[in-house]
């Protein structure tokens, strides 16, 4: 049995990578999903291939660190379903380098999308989450809010933020049906870990911190969120799940 079935759903930055993988999970299990990116052509290719499978999808041109782009989008599933079920804010990125040498551009630009937009999408789709009656929020936080490893500071400092905010709008949504969580990946091979995965060294390093000896897949983190998105974890909000083969119990 489907364990989404009739739940209408959007992810930011699902044009690639864990977004992509969630998305097309999220439909196989019977939600139709908003497949948004800032990359507009990346997002219609990620539902064109959930179409082809027979499920539902839309695509969205979305860039989080646009208010126009996020009130079109809710406009649209406003008019469309009146309701919103499931909210995965996903889209991120990272700059990295010593943080005594990051630039105010930088800085800008990592907070812009990994903090800002999460900010503003959790406020701005509070009402169609609340008309669903049992909506979920899930955010994309990260090991490296809990954890520190160098020229990622900017980046960490963001996703501790996201973990923060999570917590809080759990609390504070709660007495709407809304249920918040977040997932807090380790290392997951994407084009976003791709350059540092690559590296044998450091990759080596961190396989020896992984107690489950292999990084990630972005299913393995769709996986994670199938489990907030569902009513399988009705009683449970406020949580961060970490999805990262036992890196953060370590040592
Ligand atoms: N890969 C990992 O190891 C890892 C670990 C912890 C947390 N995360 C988090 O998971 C999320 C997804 O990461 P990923 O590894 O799949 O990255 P990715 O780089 O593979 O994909 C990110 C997607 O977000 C999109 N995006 C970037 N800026 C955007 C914007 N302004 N508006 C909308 N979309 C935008 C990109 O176009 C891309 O499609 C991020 O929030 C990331 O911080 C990833």
């Amino acid at each position: 049995m489907a364990r989404l079935t009739g739940k209408i759903s959007l992810v930011t930055g699902a044009g690639a990578g864990i977004g992509a993988a969630v998305a097309l999970r999220f439909a196989t299990e019977g939600a139709h999903v908003y497949v948004s990116d800032v990359d507009g052509t990346a997002a219609a290719a990620v539902t064109a291939q959930i179409v082809e499978l027979g499920h539902a999808a839309t695509a969205v041109a979305l860039d989080v660190t646009r208010g126009q782009d996020i009130q079109a989008t809710f406009r649209t599933i406003e008019t469309t379903h009146g309701r919103l079920d499931i909210l995965v804010n996903n889209a991120g990125l990272n700059v990295r380098g010593d943080f005594r040498h990051m630039s105010d551009a930088d800085w800008t630009k990592i907070r812009e999308v990994n903090l800002d937009g999460v900010v503003r999408i959790a406020r701005d789709g509070f009402a169609l989450l609340k008309a669903s009656g049992r909506g979920s929020l899930i955010n994309l936080a990260s090991i490296m809010g809990h954890r520190g490893l160098r020229q990622l500071a900017g980046y960490a400092a963001t996703k501790g933020a996201v973990s923060a905010l999570t917590r809080a709008l759990a609390v504070e949504y709660a007495p709407f049906g809304i249920r918040v969580n977040a997932l807090a990946p380790g290392f997951i091979e994407t084009a976003l870990t791709d350059r540092v995965l690559r590296n044998p060294m450091i990759a080596k390093a961190l396989l020896e911190q992984t107690p489950l000896k292999r990084f990630g897949t972005p299913e393995d983190v769709a996986a994670a969120a199938l489990f907030f998105a569902s009513d399988e974890s009705a009683f449970v909000t406020g949580a961060e799940l970490a999805v990262d083969g036992g890196m953060a119990a370590g040592l």
